[in-house]
C-alpha cells in the first residue's frame, strides 16, 4: 500500500516485479540447475567461508590444532559441524557435540550426526599419523547417551610422543575430497571400478561396505530415492529443518558458513529478488517450491551406482565405525575420479519415512542390520569445496 503511493518505492517494486518475471521465466531451468549441482558452487566472494581449506596445512603451533584444522573438513550432516574440541594439558583433545547443532526432524536420534564424527576422527588421525603423531582415541569415555546425545564426550583423543611420519596415499586427497552434487554424465562405472571403490583394508567385522552398478538394482534405488526425497520435502518438519539452515547468496554463506549454502552470485540475484526465498521455498506449489523438489530429483535419477555402508548393530560405536568408512570411501571416490554424493533420506528415522525405510533396509540389511548410509555415484564435474567455520570457532576452553 505504501509503496504503491510513494513513487519511487512503486517504481522499485515495479522493477522488482519484472527483474522477478525474468528471474522466473528465464531462470527456471537455472534454478533447478542451481539448486541441484550449483547449491555448492560459489564462484568467488566466498573467500572467507571457503578459508579453512586452506588453513589446513599450515602451522598452528600445536600439533593437535594442526591435525584438527585438517579434521573440520570432514563430511557431516547439512555441513552443521557440530563439533566442539577442548584442548586438555599438553597432549588431549576433547570431543564433544554442540547440541544445537542437531537434527532432530530428519535425525531424530542423532545417528547421521555420529557418523558426522566418525568422518571427523578418522580425519583426525589420519592427519596425525600424517605428521607422525600416533593416537589413542576412546570413544564415549564416560558412556553414551541412549536415544539422544547429550554433553558427555563423543570420544578423547590423546597425542602420544612422535613416530615416524606415515604415508598415507589417502591423506594426499583430504584437501579435494568433496561431496558432489552434479547431475552425473551419462557414463556407466565399470565393475572392477566400484570393486577398486569398496575395497577398505581397514573394515572392521561389524561393518559392510557394499555397492551396484547393476541396472535394475540402480533403478530400484532411484525409485526409492526419488521417493524417499519426496516425503522429506513434503513432510513440513523435515522440509523446514532444511530451509531454516539454507544460506542464500554470499553475503549469507560468509556470515553462516554451515548448513545449505546456497552461494553464488546467480543465487544472491534470486534471493534478492524474492523468486528463492525460506518462505518460498516453504509453500507447497509455489515455483521455488517445485524447482528445489526437482533438482534433487535430477540428481537422484543421474545415479548411475549406489554405494552403502552398514552395521550389524545400531551402537554408537558402529555409527562411528560407518562413519570412518564413508570417509575412506569418499577419499577413494576422489582418487578414481568417481563423483559421490550421500541420499540419506530413505535412512531417516521419522515415522513418513517408513516405507522406503524398510524397503533399503530389506536390500541391503535383510539379516536385521542398519543401513548407515547410502550414496549415489557417477562421473561429474568437478564440485567446489563447501564451506566452514574456521578452527578457531570450535575451540573451547578447559
Ligand atoms: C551422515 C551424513 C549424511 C549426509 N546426507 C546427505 C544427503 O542426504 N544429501 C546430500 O546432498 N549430502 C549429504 N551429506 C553430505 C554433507 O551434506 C556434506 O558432507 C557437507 O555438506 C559438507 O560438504 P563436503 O562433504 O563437500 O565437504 C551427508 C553427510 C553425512 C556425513
Amino acid at each position: 500500500m505504501c509503496g504503491e503511493r510513494f513513487n519511487p518505492m512503486a517504481r522499485k517494486a515495479k522493477i522488482m516485479t519484472s527483474r522477478r518475471m525474468v528471474l522466473k521465466i528465464g531462470g527456471a531451468a537455472a534454478l533447478v540447475t542451481i539448486l541441484g549441482c550449483g547449491a555448492y558452487l560459489h564462484g568467488g566472494g566466498l573467500g572467507k567461508a571457503l578459508a579453512p581449506w586452506s588453513e589446513a596445512g599450515t602451522s598452528f603451533g600445536d600439533k593437535r590444532l594442526d591435525a584438527l584444522a585438517f579434521a573440520i573438513l570432514a563430511p557431516n550432516p547439512h555441513n552443521r559441524q557440530p563439533w566442539r574440541f577442548t584442548l586438555s594439558g599438553d597432549d588431549k583433545i576433547i570431543i564433544t557435540c554442540d547440541l544445537e547443532k542437531r537434527l532432530p526432524a530428519t535425525d531424530p536420534f542423532d545417528r547421521q550426526i555420529i557418523i558426522g564424527f566418525g568422518c571427523l576422527l578418522e580425519l583426525l588421525e589420519m592427519a596425525a599419523a600424517h605428521m607422525g603423531v600416533a593416537t589413542k582415541t576412546v570413544l564415549f569415555p564416560e558412556g553414551q547417551g541412549e536415544a539422544h546425545l547429550d554433553n558427555r564426550p563423543i570420544a578423547e583423543v590423546v597425542f602420544l610422543e612422535a613416530k615416524k611420519p606415515m604415508d598415507n596415499p589417502l591423506f594426499d586427497l583430504v584437501l579435494e575430497r568433496r561431496t558432489n552434487r552434479h547431475v552425473f554424465e551419462d557414463k556407466p562405472i565399470a565393475a572392477d571400478i566400484l570393486a577398486q571403490l569398496l575395497q577398505d583394508q581397514n573394515i572392521p567385522e561389524n561393518i559392510h561396505l557394499g555397492g551396484t552398478v547393476a541396472p535394475e538394482n540402480v533403478a530400484s534405488l532411484i525409485a526409492l530415492a526419488r521417493q524417499g526425497w519426496q516425503i522429506e520435502y513434503e513432510t513440513e518438519a523435515t522440509r523446514r529443518e532444511s530451509i531454516r539452515l539454507m544460506r542464500i547468496g554470499n553475503r549469507a554463506v560468509n556470515e553462516n558458513p554451515d548448513g545449505i549454502s546456497l552461494g553464488g552470485i546467480a543465487m544472491g540475484a534470486m534471493g534478492a529478488s524474492g523468486v528463492l526465498t525460506p518462505k518460498a521455498l516453504d509453500r507447497p506449489g509455489s515455483f521455488a517450491f517445485k524447482a528445489s523438489l526437482n533438482a534433487y530429483f535430477r540428481l537422484i535419477e543421474s545415479a548411475r551406482g549406489f554405494v552403502f555402508v552398514t552395521s550389524k548393530d545400531n551402537a554408537r560405536t558402529s555409527q562411528i565405525e560407518a562413519g570412518r568408512a564413508w570417509l575412506r570411501l569418499n577419499l577413494r571416490a576422489q582418487d578414481l575420479g568417481i563423483g559421490v554424493q550421500p541420499l540419506s533420506q530413505i535412512l531417516q528415522e521419522f515415522p513418513q519415512m517408513a516405507e522406503p525405510f524398510e524397503a533399503v533396509h530389506t536390500m541391503f540389511a535383510p539379516q536385521g542390520g542398519v543401513v548407515q548410509m547410502l550414496g549415489r555415484i557417477g562421473y561429474g564435474p568437478k564440485q567446489d569445496p563447501s564451506p566452514r567455520w574456521p578452527l578457531r570457532a570450535k575451540l573451547y576452553k578447559a
